[in-house]
């Protein structure tokens, strides 16, 4: 699916929880996450498995991106994860504590070659030291011959915060804000999607939504979440406004004036725009309309 495609709230949904499963079919969110990783405990990963295999094939989900998260490609539950992924077949793989491109390539190897894992996607959590200080090349990846079909990354704050024990002062994320940037970068040079950590205070809306503004002003294309509390912010913060939308358009409109067919800078309202920043109102305004389309 196109990179254009909102993904605004990405709502983890432990494997395990039948009733939040069910919730995710009702809650206006652009993805679910079924989580076979974090939230679920060892003695409960086969019987999580099992749910997140009968529940994707129940369906219901609608226009929302079906997404599974396997476990770290080194622990024991990686490789029935996957067989249970291609059972399952959602739209994603979101991989764990993704290290190395290695990883991304065994993973591809489980879904190539199968007709009916053809439109899966991979995801990338980078959320180790060592992840973060690869992520360029985890990105770069995409482009070596034989390919593989990773699509976007996403962060996982929490355990950068646990690895790296960096401590945030008042939920001040100064401290780790050049790892955040460094992988927007590495996703914008391979044109991947990347999606913030989550926000562990679900009942804290002032603080979830500073949050969201911050990542969406370092590039962010939404926030993965994990309560019905935070989908509404998420959602109102990450897709275009009514003040860009209309800006998207004055922009459109002045290029198009037949007066300015040959010009290639203008001011618009007191401001310089040039041509590039057509591209830049068109893609809100597709974005908008993708997201009608997803109600
Ligand atoms: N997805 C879907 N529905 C959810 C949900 C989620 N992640 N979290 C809560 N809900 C539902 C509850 O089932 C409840 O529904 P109900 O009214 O039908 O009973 C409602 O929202 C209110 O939930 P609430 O009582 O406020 O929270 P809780 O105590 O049930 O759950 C958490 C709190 C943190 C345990 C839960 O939100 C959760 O498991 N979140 C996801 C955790 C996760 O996946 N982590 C891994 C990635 S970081
Ligand atoms: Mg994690």
């Amino acid at each position: 699916m196109s990179n254009l495609r909102p993904r605004r709230s990405v709502l983890y949904i432990p494997g395990s929880n039948t009733r939040a499963q069910a919730k995710g079919r009702t809650l206006p969110v652009d993805a679910v996450v079924f989580d076979l990783e974090d939230s679920v405990a060892s003695e409960v990963k086969k019987a999580a498995r099992e749910q997140v295999i009968e529940t994707i094939r129940e369906g219901g989900y609608g226009n929302r991106e079906v997404v599974m998260r396997v476990n770290a490609a080194r622990t024991e539950f990686y490789e029935d994860d996957m067989t249970a992924a291609v059972a399952a077949r959602p739209d994603a793989v979101l991989l764990s504590k993704v290290e190395s491109v290695a990883e991304i390539f065994a993973a591809e190897r489980h879904l190539r070659g199968r007709p009916e894992t053809h439109g899966i996607a991979l995801w990338a959590m980078v959320e180790t030291a060592r992840g973060l200080q690869d992520i360029a090349n985890i990105a770069a990846s995409v482009r070596t011959p034989e390919g593989h079909r990773l699509a976007g990354l996403v962060l996982g704050t929490n355990d950068i915060l646990r690895e790296t024990r960096v401590k945030l002062v008042d939920e001040n994320r100064g401290p780790v804000a050049a790892w955040l940037s460094f992988a927007v970068l590495a996703a914008r040079a391979e044109g991947l999607f990347i999606l913030d950590g989550v926000y562990n205070d679900f009942s804290n809306t002032t603080g979830f939504e500073a949050e969201c503004e911050e990542a969406r002003a370092l590039g962010m294309d939404g926030k993965t979440i994990i309560h019905p509390n935070q989908v509404e912010p998420a959602n109102r913060i990450f897709g275009p406004s009514e003040a860009e939308l209309e800006d998207a358009r004055a922009v459109i409109e002045a290029f198009s004036r037949p007066e300015n067919a040959a010009r290639g800078v203008l001011s618009l309202n007191g401001r310089m725009i040039e041509r590039m920043h057509i591209e830049v109102a068109q893609r809100a305004l597709d974005m908008a309309a993708q997201i009608d389309a997803l109600k």
